[in-house]
């Protein structure tokens, strides 16, 4: 049974139930996170908070709660679900109105949060890598915000599911931005490349993990939106996130990356980070 809460409430997820006037239903018109927990305790929970009320402040819904009140639902969350890796899914929409696209007036937000099991370890993700495909980014500009309408991320993903890919890599007008739901990371001659944490991308708190780390082992970083052609000559690619960590990235296209194994900079910057996962 998947522990939940919804507007003050903690209920089985199959308890939950949600107006079809939700903002969030009719427009899309809300804000998520998501925050991995590993031995019962979430991994960077003050810059995953920090994100939520910065998504909120940008979308102009309402903070329902301070942060006290939300260290202790994730907490609460986390209890109930007895599970010591798993991760909590938080989303926050405008709230339930008559359908008129403007903001309406006087309406509270709908709080929805969920403990989900930790998803089934893909064994082949960390020894053989990942593949990915190359797509069009078709998403708007304010791509910095973690907004739950992903219509364009679902379909990008899906076209890599359909291309048997474990990722979508988006280019726009020339340049490596992210993946459908990760960050990218590209090395070339021991330098390391990210996209800047610009409107282009969600600033992710794993790849910010992992430029801290970065930083820790003195390897240089360029933060800067690399071209389609870097990505593919590079030797190494990895992407991360939330649920998939820092993961390497063994194909692009179909097309063998450096050595077609996981390179030696990840496995530095994937030792670094189990240890501070403990
Ligand atoms: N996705 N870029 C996009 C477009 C994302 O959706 C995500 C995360 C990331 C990585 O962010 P973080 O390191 O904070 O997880 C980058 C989450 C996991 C999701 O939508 O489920």
């Amino acid at each position: 049974m998947n522990i939940a809460f919804l507007n003050d409430e903690f209920l089985p997820i199959e308890e939950c139930k949600i107006s079809a006037l939700d903002r969030g239903f009719i427009f899309g018109d809300a804000i998520y996170e998501l925050i991995p927990v590993y031995n019962s305790k979430p991994f960077y929970l003050e810059a995953h908070l920090k994100r939520l009320y910065r998504s909120l402040e940008q979308t102009q819904i309402t903070n329902p709660y301070d942060h006290l009140q939300w260290t202790s639902i994730i907490q609460q969350l986390i209890d109930k679900s007895g599970l010591q890796k798993l991760s909590v899914y938080i989303q926050v929409s405008r709230g339930v109105a008559p359908r008129d696209h403007a903001y309406p007036k006087n309406t509270s937000p709908t709080i929805f949060a969920m403990a989900n099991p930790w998803p089934p370890v893909n064994e082949d993700m960390f020894s053989q890598g990942l593949s990915v495909i190359t797509v069009k980014d078709m998403r708007w500009d304010r791509c910095d915000i973690k907004v739950t309408s992903l219509l364009a991320n679902v379909m990008k993903k899906q076209e890599a599911v359909e291309h048997n890919a474990h990722e979508a890599i988006l280019i726009r007008d020339g340049k490596v931005l992210e993946g459908s739901a990760t960050n990218v990371f590209i090395v070339k001659n021991e330098q390391v490349i990210t996209a800047p944490k610009d409107y282009l991308i969600l600033p992710g708190i794993t790849r910010d993990v992992v430029v801290d780390i970065l930083r820790d082992l003195k390897m240089p970083l360029e933060e800067r939106a690399a071209s389609g052609q870097e990505l593919q000559d590079a030797d190494e690619v990895w992407i991360t996130s939330s649920t998939k960590e820092c993961a390497p990235v063994t194909t692009v296209d179909q097309q063998v990356i450096g050595t077609g194994k996981p390179g030696v900079v990840w496995k530095q910057v994937f030792d670094a980070f189990q240890q501070r996962k403990l």
